[in-house]
């Protein structure tokens, strides 16, 4: 694994945004789990603007942690949240206030290596780690910044100055939640661990790669957010291209950070987008949520073709595609593997219909596709059809992203963290577009998108639409 040189087990995991959406739903639960677990064995300090104490944080995660797992049709075991809640305790206070540092530093008093997770607006990255500098309460610990981390290529040189000036790289923890998904990391045990799969995972068998995310819902309350964004910059930068590196990236070495370099080295082989690579969607509808202006351009879908000039990509045609208000919600990836040609028999060539897919399904229901052609009964043709795993049902239940990220970060293990020179990387294929991006067009919510979307495909079998997620 990856460790920084701070390797000390984190002493106090402090969490600034503690009162947010994304504490909420997702770090409240995950806290509740690692209890669970036996991996929490630290105070828990929550920060935010609210006006309030210990005991309404406590109630707070109650109500996280019983919504959350009656939504999962699961228990709660009211010891472990009792123990849970035993570890936390409250500060309130402005962000950028110095005084809310020096009354934080008494709190941690004797706490040498802790962990400050940052879920708050990214604006603010900049002036809480200053202050935690000026407060002295840097030296040994780590910090993890939720995304984005910026907003351009040069916003995010900008943050990671700013962020650089207080704190060592190994001390910064990148958070990007696709990379703690458990069939995320599958795509590196699968493809490394399999010796007949490992040998055809390139140019010569691989006709094309398609990865579509598509989610059923809507931009709904997220409107002032989302239209400063889009999809570009709110998935493909970050988790869809971090995703694409793990299928294209060469066997791990024996490096520090053995997949993250191999990542970079996939970065830096993709071209920067033009134009020509990206087609833009906005579904009817999406300009009169609040918060988004009347006139906007901004993207709700988004395709683009990408190049990966490696020696074993050279020429494969990749496609990513992403979109809200799609007809399902559901992430795959597809390898489709060249076609085997016909087969004679006798006088009568045989002919070798549909594709060669292997499916890597990232969402729910997460999982594996082979295809395999078979011959179908009674007639004299073959057919595709395929071997498909769930993990949920074969493996049992995996920690959630936030759980497997959260424990990494408190144990100074960086290889789910994208490291700064990827995330400038990734900025640097997608800056072109976000400069001079080609124009939008309407779709019917419920669609896949633009039709433009599909001339990225076209000989090459099409879209291979997901299945619908449970
Ligand atoms: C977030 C995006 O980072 O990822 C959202 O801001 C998106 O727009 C979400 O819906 C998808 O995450 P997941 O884990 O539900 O696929």
């Amino acid at each position: 694994m990856t460790r920084s040189p701070a390797t000390a087990h984190s002493d106090a995991l402090v969490i600034f945004g503690i009162t947010g959406d994304l504490a909420h739903k997702m770090t409240l639960p995950a806290l509740y789990h690692l209890e669970k677990r036996g991996l929490l064995a630290v105070p828990v300090i929550g920060v935010a603007a609210n006006d309030m104490g210990d005991a309404d944080l406590w109630a707070m995660t109650r109500d996280a942690v019983h919504t959350v797992m009656q939504a999962a049709g699961e228990e709660v075991d009211e010891a472990v949240l009792t123990r849970l809640t035993e570890r936390m305790t409250y500060l309130g206070g402005d962000f950028t206030d110095a005084g809310l540092y020096t009354r934080l530093a008494a709190h941690m008093k004797g706490m040498k290596s802790p962990l400050f997770y940052l879920e708050i607006p990214p604006s603010l990255f900049g002036p809480v780690v200053e202050q935690l500098g000026a407060a002295d309460l840097t030296e040994g610990c780590r910090v993890a910044v939720e995304k984005p981390f910026g907003t351009s290529l040069d916003t995010a040189i900008e943050l990671n100055d700013r962020l650089h000036q207080v704190l060592r790289e190994d001390q910064l923890l990148r958070i990007d939640h696709y990379l703690g998904k458990e069939p995320v990391q599958d795509i590196e045990y699968v493809r490394f661990s399999n010796a007949w799969l490992e040998p055809l995972w390139r140019r010569e068998y691989v006709e094309s790669i398609q990865i579509t995310m598509a989610e059923d819902f809507g931009v709904d309350d997220r409107g002032s957010f989302y239209d400063k964004v889009g999809t570009l910059r709110d998935v493909v930068q970050n988790h869809l291209l971090q995703v694409l590196a793990l299928v294209l990236m060469e066997p791990p070495g024996a490096s520090d950070d053995p997949i993250g370099d191999r990542r970079l080295d996939v970065f830096r082989a993709i071209r920067p987008l033009t134009a020509d690579d990206v087609v833009r969607g906005q579904y009817d509808g999406y300009r009169s949520i609040p918060g988004v202006a009347s006139d906007s351009d901004t993207e709700t879908f988004v395709a683009v073709r990408l190049h990966c000039d490696t020696w074993r990509w050279a020429g494969v045609p990749i496609i990513i595609r992403a979109g809200k208000r799609m007809p399902i919600t559901s992430t795959e990836v597809v390898v489709r593997f060249r076609k085997a040609p016909a087969f004679r028999l006798g006088d009568r060539l045989q002919r070798v219909a549909g594709h060669d897919d292997v499916v890597l399904r990232i969402g729910k229901p997460s999982g594996i596709d082979i295809g395999i052609r078979v011959k179908t009964p009674g007639v004299d043709a073959v057919e595709p059809e395929f071997l498909s795993l769930d993990f949920a049902d074969t493996l049992g239940e995996f920690p959630s992203p936030y759980e497997r990220l959260l424990h990494d970060a408190m144990i100074g293990d960086h290889t789910l963290f994208p490291r700064w020179d990827s995330v400038e990387a990734t900025w640097e294929i997608v800056q072109p577009v976000l400069d001079d991006p080609p124009p939008v067009t309407s779709y019917e919510p419920g669609t896949w998108g633009p039709t433009e979307a599909d001339r990225f495909v076209r000989g090459h079998g099409g879209w291979r639409d997901p299945r619908q997620s449970t």
